[in-house]
């Protein structure tokens, strides 16, 4: 078995972490792939993590690297993925993230508070009429991002289960190639368009209506790029956050004592959340880099063209970093985990999505102090999504 498919099956369980354990002390730069070539990496140790995030010597676009007259064509195709700032360098990232970063800093983010209390209110309520067991991800931690960035965007949020569905097929795809994945990216785009079509004629007070105007107004935003930033926010805005809180929450539940410390004093959610995000970590293998230069990375030699994936799980794990770093701890003090990444690619969402995280924890566990797993029921599993960590279900008794 090769070590990509050794990597993949482990991934998906409490498994990993032994595994990411032994790579941070025999093995913390790992070879998993190679054409001959080129080497792809995974590297696991938390200061390593960090310094590959914030070199420029490591970048995102790999077309710089191996630039072909067919790779020139598909540039210039319409592809909704091609022009994410979350994939693209300076100084295109810059003039990108320069566009939306006002929409999400702390200062804006915070005003969305007293809506973001009643969406959790509503999901809450409906909760209650429920005979038959709860589902804490699909009643309220996969509804409440989603209804919260539907109405940032201005994408109707009755639309969101045809959006949960694009969403996985696009993070879940093995294959590119896959009919149900082109299938699922068309109807995407076609429904991104019809949008666009009515927001420029009837503009409202949203994201998607405010980079259209910019797209409009020219030199700032592509048409393409335009696709891209919002299927972009959709994505985030569907495929992380749901983790955070059902991450967190399973967590709680696995150490009764934990949670028994935070419904005791409210001030520790902002720190569960934050341990949450460190021993659960939501997004996993997604953060990777391509080197843009031959170069030694403590030691190990890697050449110009190499792909490196940092796996954040494991840096949050590191004890070199952590003490006690496998102890789930909602006092933990100086918490510097990189579930966020770290850099100029540090992740734009995360003042919002710390927010919605404080939120939905502290309503769920004002509203349902007995709030515990169904035991009854059989255990959460994880998704099996490799670039990701979150369960599928998490069943509860209220
Ligand atoms: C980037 C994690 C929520 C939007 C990132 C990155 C990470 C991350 C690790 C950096 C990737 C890299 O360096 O390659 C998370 C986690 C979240 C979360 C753990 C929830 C708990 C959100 C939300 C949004 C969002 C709610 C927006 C709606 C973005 C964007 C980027 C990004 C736009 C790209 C930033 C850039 O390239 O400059 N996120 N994210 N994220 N995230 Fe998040």
């Amino acid at each position: 078995m090769g070590n990509m498919e050794t990597l993949q099956q482990s991934n998906f369980k409490n498994g990993a972490y032994p595994f990411y354990e032994k790579l941070r002390k025999d093995r913390p730069i790992f070879p998993m792939n190679s054409d001959g070539k080129n080497h792809s990496w995974m590297i696991t140790k938390y200061e390593h993590v960090k310094e590959l995030l914030k070199s420029p010597s490591f970048i995102k676009d790999q077309s710089k690297l191996f630039a072909s007259s067919s790779q020139d064509a598909e540039q210039n195709e319409f592809n909704i993925f091609q022009n994410m700032m979350l994939d693209v360098d300076p100084p295109d990232h810059s003039r990108l993230r320069k566009l939306v970063q006002p929409y999400f800093n702390p200062k804006t983010i915070k005003q969305l508070e007293p809506r973001i209390r009643e969406i959790a209110d509503d999901l809450l309520n409906q909760m209650k009429q429920k005979e038959t067991t709860v589902d804490l991800i699909d009643d309220y931690a996969f509804p409440l991002p989603i209804i919260v960035i539907s109405e940032m965007l201005g994408v109707p949020a009755e639309d969101r289960d045809k959006f949960r569905k694009w969403s996985n097929t696009i993070v879940s795809a093995s294959n590119e190639m896959d009919p149900d994945f082109m299938g699922d990216v068309e109807a995407f785009t076609t429904y991104l368009t019809e949008l666009f079509e009515r927001r420029k004629y009837e503009p409202q007070d949203d994201l998607v209506s405010h980079l259209i105007q910019t797209e409009e107004d020219g030199e700032q935003l592509t048409r393409n790029e335009l696709y891209s930033m919002i299927v972009l926010l959709i994505i985030a805005g569907h495929e992380t956050t749901v983790n955070l809180i059902g991450n967190t929450l399973y967590a709680l539940f696995e150490h009764p004592d934990q949670l028994e410390k935070v419904k005791a004093d409210p001030t520790l959610i902002s720190g569960a959340i934050e341990e949450g995000l460190r021993y659960y970590s939501p997004v996993d293998f997604s953060t990777a880099r391509w080197a843009d230069e031959n170069i030694d990375f403590h030691g190990q030699s890697i050449r110009r063209g190499d792909f490196i994936v940092a796996s954040l799980s494991s840096a949050n794990r590191d004890e070199e970093k952590f003490e006690h770093a496998s102890q789930f701890d909602v006092t933990r003090e100086r918490n510097a985990h990189v579930a966020f990444g770290f850099g100029i690619h540090f992740c734009l969402g995360a003042p919002l999505a710390r927010l919605e995280g404080k939120i939905a924890l502290e309503k769920l566990l004002t509203t349902f102090p007995d709030i515990d797993l169904n035991r009854d029921v059989t255990q959460p599993e994880w998704r099996s999504v490799f670039l990701l960590r979150g369960l599928d279900s998490l069943p509860v008794s209220l």
